[in-house]
């Protein structure tokens, strides 16, 4: 999955060299989005920022495009590491002492990622003890620093102060994304999410009320999780969320084959709600009504199980493969006879029943069920939470695995 720089371009000479971390960065697959402040924009303009990251720079805070577009509080979170450079004295003294006044200082105030800076300034600037001061609390508020270095300033002066070279920042970038990696870190998956809609006519339909809310939200916590994830989608309301790459299909049979060509993958996770069967004949003209007659009666034949088929794939099977069974009673009973009949490795069991408004609804109340493990009841959470909670369990399986294979 690709790894992303928040990279914040500050007011100093040294803002031409971040462009050739950008540059570097890109070369890496790694996506950079930048905030250049207005000191910053003195040195490099937006439109060489722009089009080296190849994205929009984001340079004021009460933008109403960007705030509309974005918000300062995504943008801050958006990406697995902020990287400052170069990191100015004032910029420094701000960032200590907690000030957000422009849309720099915001995202870093804001920010839930680990930061790195690259301070750049002239040599008497760093050694003044008011700066010393201001990176030692950085230090101690966890930020790590790169540089600065030794050299000749371009102010003619030498000492400590010159901004690390490209090089060396894209070094330690690539060392803190790495280090950021958890278990499922380069994992693939395939999440199935929404309904299928089965053609009786070219007008009419079978289908079901799923709304791919739990689906969708599976697919971006595992993206997020560092997993390379395809989503493989009925039709839904839903926005697509943030993955490697969505397939969009509308029968089961078209889902099974999107699920085929996504293989060979780690774990699956299907979720989607698939018709069970789907009409035998599909009508290649609209059905008509005819006066007097009866009406007509369709014929059904079994859709393929999606589930059923990954989990029993003979060579290339998934590590780990999971199944939602949506139930209206007799949860537990279901969910066991599921795991045995699927042969799938964990599933995870709902109750749909009318009064629990899980269709399209927010909520969820799930138990999990996993081959010799201790049944799990969670309470009552968002889609969202239920999502997040099974990735966790999803990486201490594989965390546990790695143990295991790594284990003298
Ligand atoms: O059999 P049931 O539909 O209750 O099983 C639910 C689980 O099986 C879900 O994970 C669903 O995505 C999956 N499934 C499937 N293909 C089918 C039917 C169900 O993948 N044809």
């Amino acid at each position: 999955m690709t790894k992303r720089v928040l990279l914040i371009i500050a007011g100093g000479i040294a803002a031409y060299k971040s462009l050739d971390v950008i540059r570097r960065l890109r070369e890496r697959e790694i996506g950079v989005r930048c905030i250049l402040t207005n000191a910053g924009s003195q040195f490099v303009t937006p439109l060489s920022v722009a089009s080296l990251s190849g994205d929009k720079v984001f340079t004021e805070l009460f933008s109403l495009t960007d705030e509309a577009e974005m918000g300062h509080i995504k943008l801050s979170r958006d990406a697995d590491l902020v990287v400052v450079a170069p990191a100015t004295a004032d910029l420094l003294g701000k960032m200590a002492n907690g000030l957000a006044d422009d849309l720099a200082t915001t995202a870093l105030l804001a920010t839930d990622k680990p930061v790195l800076i690259a301070p750049a300034m002239n040599p008497e600037m760093w050694a003044h003890p008011a700066t010393k001061r201001n990176v030692e609390q950085l230090m101690r508020d966890g930020i790590h620093v790169v540089g600065p270095n030794e050299g000749e300033m371009a102010c003619g002066e030498i000492g400590l102060g010159r901004m690390a070279e490209p090089d060396e920042i894209v070094q330690a970038i690539c060392r803190h994304l790495q280090s950021s990696l958890g278990p499922l870190a380069g994992k693939r998956a395939i999440v199935t999410s929404g309904p299928t809609i089965e053609a009786i006519d070219p007008v009419r339909f079978l289908s079901n009320h799923s709304s791919g809310k739990q689906g969708h939200a599976v697919a971006e916590a595992l993206h997020k999780a560092g997993v390379d994830v395809t989503l493989v989608s009925g039709p839904v309301r839903e926005p697509a969320p943030n993955v490697d790459k969505v397939v969009e299909i509308s029968s089961a049979v078209e889902m099974l084959q999107a699920c085929e060509q996504a293989l060979p993958v780690d774990i699956v996770v299907c979720v989607a709600a698939v018709a069970d069967w789907r009409p035998a004949d599909q009508q290649a003209q609209k059905l008509k009504k005819q006066a007097g007659e009866e009406p007509p009666s369709i014929r059904f034949v079994e859709n393929p199980d999606i589930l059923k088929t990954l989990a029993g794939l003979d060579s290339a099977r998934p590590q780990l493969v999971i199944g939602f069974a949506a139930e209206t009673e007799n949860i537990e009973q279901n969910a066991e006879r599921k795991l045995q009949t699927k042969g799938c490795d964990w599933v995870v069991a709902n109750n749909v029943s009318a009064e629990q408004n899980t269709f399209g609804g927010v909520h969820n109340e799930v138990m999990l069920f996993r081959r010799g493990n201790r049944v799990e009841a969670w309470p009552k959470l968002t889609k969202q939470a239920v999502a997040d909670q099974l990735v966790r369990r999803i990486a201490e399986h594989f965390d546990q695995r790695r143990d295991t294979d790594t284990a003298p």
